[in-house]
């Protein structure tokens, strides 16, 4: 075999990714070439010459036939970076995604001028646990607990806080079931449920519907049923004046501020593109309630 050279063997994989239908093809072809190599992305300058060695020749075929089939890049690598960390990922577990920062984003707002020195916050469909670790390491003083349904994610999630070293505590079930203990109790609750609608799921890109977690992705018939029953077990579990967040998908604005009626400072988000990313809203405090029946 001809020996080739790192800079010929990245624009080979950049064609073959690219005949596949794969998007950014040269970003995969040198992210997956890099963990081959097990360099740093710096590597790539003033190495561009160097000969590809036939070992890793065959390991990083391997890859790219791997994402060249849909597998995304994440699950190939086994970790995704979110808020600046690395969060070791899974098929059980749904990739993080940049826009879910804008959640975190949010919560860390409300949190800061809370009346009380160790808010309690709730994570639930915690998945990868991206949201409650970032949140535990931000927040120091809070305590975060975390909820998801299912067992292979929390398995993950419990990785993730013991390398990231973030004490949340983790259980599993429906919603904020498994912390009924602590109803009435919460000052944040934060979600980022499944939000995709049975309709909706065929179009889905094929690398998040053929590889990424069922579960993480349907919230029902059309999408928005689980939120239905989560705001209802939010007003339950927060305490007056208590704020809940959650991440919604693009056309759910209208249909998330129709069960939030009863919600004070009832607030979307837009992410940097400008989709409605977020709701925020706050339970009503006793005062209001009160002023409201005199
Ligand atoms: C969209 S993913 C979000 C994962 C993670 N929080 C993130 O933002 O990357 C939704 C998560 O909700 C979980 N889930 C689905 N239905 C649930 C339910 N009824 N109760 C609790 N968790 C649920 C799934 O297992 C999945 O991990």
């Amino acid at each position: 075999m001809q020996p080739v050279t790192l800079d010929e063997e990245l624009r080979w994989a950049t064609q073959m990714l690219e005949a596949a239908g794969v998007a950014e093809a040269r970003l995969a072809a040198e992210a997956l070439l890099l963990h081959v190599l097990q360099r740093p992305r710096s590597f790539l300058y003033g190495h561009g010459l160097d000969y590809f060695t036939p070992p890793g020749h065959a390991r990083f075929e391997e890859l790219l036939r791997r994402r060249a089939e849909g597998e995304p890049v994440q699950y190939i690598l086994g970790f995704e970076q979110f808020y600046g960390r690395n969060f070791l990922v899974s098929p059980s577990v749904l990739i993080p995604r940049p826009e879910t920062e804008l959640s975190v984003q949010t919560v860390l707002e409300l949190a800061s001028p809370l009346p009380v020195p160790s808010p309690l916050i709730a994570d639930i469909c915690t998945g990868s646990g991206c949201i409650a670790i970032t949140l535990a390491l931000e927040l120091p003083r809070a305590r975060v607990v975390a909820a998801d349904i299912s067992g292979p994610a929390l398995t993950i999630a419990a990785r993730n806080a013991s390398e990231l070293q973030a004490p949340v505590e983790f259980r599993e079930g429906d919603l904020l079931e498994p912390w009924r203990d602590l109803a009435g109790g919460f000052d944040l609750i934060v979600a980022n449920p499944p939000y995709v609608g049975e309709d909706e799921f065929p179009h889905l890109q094929r690398e998040v519907r053929d590889f990424e977690p069922r579960t993480a992705l349907i919230g029902g018939p059309h999408g928005t049923e689980i939120y239905q029953r989560l705001i209802a077990q939010a007003a339950e579990f927060l305490k007056p004046g208590g704020w809940l967040v959650l991440e919604i998908g693009y056309r759910s604005a209208a249909r998330l501020r129709s069960l939030l009626t009863d919600w004070e400072g009832v607030e979307v988000i837009a992410d940097w593109q400008g989709w409605d990313r977020v709701i925020k809203a706050r339970k009503t405090s006793g005062e209001t309630a009160a002023r409201a029946t005199k």
